[in-house]
């Protein structure tokens, strides 16, 4: 999925340890622009050592608290990833408001927002996985016990014209745009 959604000026936000960056990285794409954002300067650090040989901008950000002024030098990207963010958020797609206003403001009318997100309503009833996910609740890991599909659906429809969810598991996948979309294709990675 990663690949199919972006373009050759890209943001990752929450990039962690950059495993789909350089998962893409691999294949034959080339970014044109290539920011990554964090709120852990450790996580740009790292990332930005694995990116070595490819040009790029790292930003820390948080995207609980984004100025609506703020980062303007980020309008015309083409393409926001945000994968298993959402769910480390407090409250996690409720939360996830700011976040999904900055990107439909830096995406304008023909970029892509896309990710992915554990939700905790689909859980369902397989016993270890509604174990660990109440325990990474309880714990403050994961914020993602309300969190459904049709919340995420609501969230991007506030900002963005056209949206596609899709499920693997408990991962819920997204893609919004002001764009025509193609459906999500099938899997994760
Ligand atoms: C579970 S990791 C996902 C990393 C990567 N996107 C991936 O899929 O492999 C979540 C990342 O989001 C970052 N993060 C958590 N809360 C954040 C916030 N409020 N603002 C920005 N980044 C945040 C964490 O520092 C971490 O790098």
């Amino acid at each position: 999925m990663y690949g199919s959604f972006t373009r050759q000026a890209h943001l990752d936000i929450g990039v962690g340890t950059g495993y789909f960056l350089r998962r893409l990285l691999e294949t034959d794409w080339i970014p044109q622009r290539l920011i990554i954002a964090d709120r852990s300067r450790n996580c740009l650090e790292y990332t930005s050592r694995r990116l070595r040989n490819i040009p790029h901008e790292t930003l820390q950000l948080d995207v609980l608290s984004i100025d609506p002024a703020s980062h303007q030098d980020l309008e015309g990207i083409e393409s926001a990833a945000a994968n298993f963010l959402l769910h480390c958020l407090p409250q996690g797609i409720a939360s996830a408001q700011e976040l999904v206003d900055f990107a439909a403001r830096i995406l304008g009318d023909g970029g892509v927002f896309f990710g992915s997100t554990i939700t905790g309503q689909a859980a369902g009833q397989q016993v270890t996985s509604r174990t660990v996910m109440q325990l990474f609740n309880r714990l403050q890991i994961f914020g993602n016990r309300d969190d459904n599909a049709d919340q995420l659906h609501e969230l991007l429809s506030s900002r963005f014209v056209h949206c596609r969810i899709g499920a693997a598991g408990c991962v819920t996948l997204f893609a919004a745009s002001n764009a025509e979309l193609d459906e999500l294709p099938a899997g994760v990675a």
